[in-house]
């Protein structure tokens, strides 16, 4: 992280995450025993496992479930994020703050980008994603939401709002192969 900004009020923070009159993120919970974890974080625990992958970054790792997850799988994995909000659920993690769009601290065999790409402007999209494509020495694991897909809560922060076909053109443009489209996130090679 080398450019600064000034710290605005942050947009991901409770309201984002937990108010339940809120209009943002939601299904983004664990219960208080940590049982019943997404089986996105399942998912992405065991394609590192079947890939035998050792790094991992998690890019918008919110409050690091999945972090704990690979961790807990032996993933040296590390994850950034720009909500203060969420990093103070994170203690004990290896979870930062920084912003996508000042570029990844660290490479990774892995690169997370679940449900975060769509909340940068579309001008901002190609630096990052070939910032992103500079730190993934082997996949990028990408979800969103995609334009003509049912979205059950409006997400006022949500900047690109393109179909999938589009998602799949940048990133193929950015230098990332497509390899499969999987239930919880698309698979992308270097
Ligand atoms: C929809 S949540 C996704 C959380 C988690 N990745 C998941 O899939 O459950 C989006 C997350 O991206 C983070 N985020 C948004 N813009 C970001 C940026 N420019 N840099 C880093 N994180 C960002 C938000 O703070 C939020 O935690």
């Amino acid at each position: 992280m080398t450019r600064h900004r000034p710290s605005p009020p942050d947009p991901f923070g409770y309201e984002y995450f937990d108010d339940p009159r809120g209009e943002g993120y939601r299904g983004y919970h664990r219960t208080a025993t940590g049982e019943g974890a997404p089986q996105q974080w399942l998912a992405a625990r065991d394609f590192c496992r079947d890939h035998d992958i050792r790094t991992a970054v998690d890019v918008g790792c919110a409050k690091g479930f999945l972090i704990a997850e690979l961790l807990a799988a032996g993933v040296d994995a590390v994850g950034y994020d720009v909500s203060p909000y969420a990093l103070s659920f994170t203690t004990g993690l290896p979870c930062h703050r920084a912003d996508l769009r000042d570029g990844l601290p660290r490479s990774a065999e892995a690169v997370f980008v679940l449900g975060v790409l769509l909340y940068l402007t579309e001008a901002e999209l190609p630096a990052v994603l070939a910032d992103l494509r500079a730190h993934t020495t082997r996949f990028l694991l990408v979800s969103g939401y995609y334009a003509g897909e049912d979205q059950e809560v409006p997400d006022p922060l949500r900047r690109i709002t393109r179909p999938y076909r589009w998602w799949r053109d940048a990133l193929a443009d950015s230098g990332f192969t497509f390899e499969h489209q999987g239930e919880f996130f698309d698979v992308h090679s270097v």
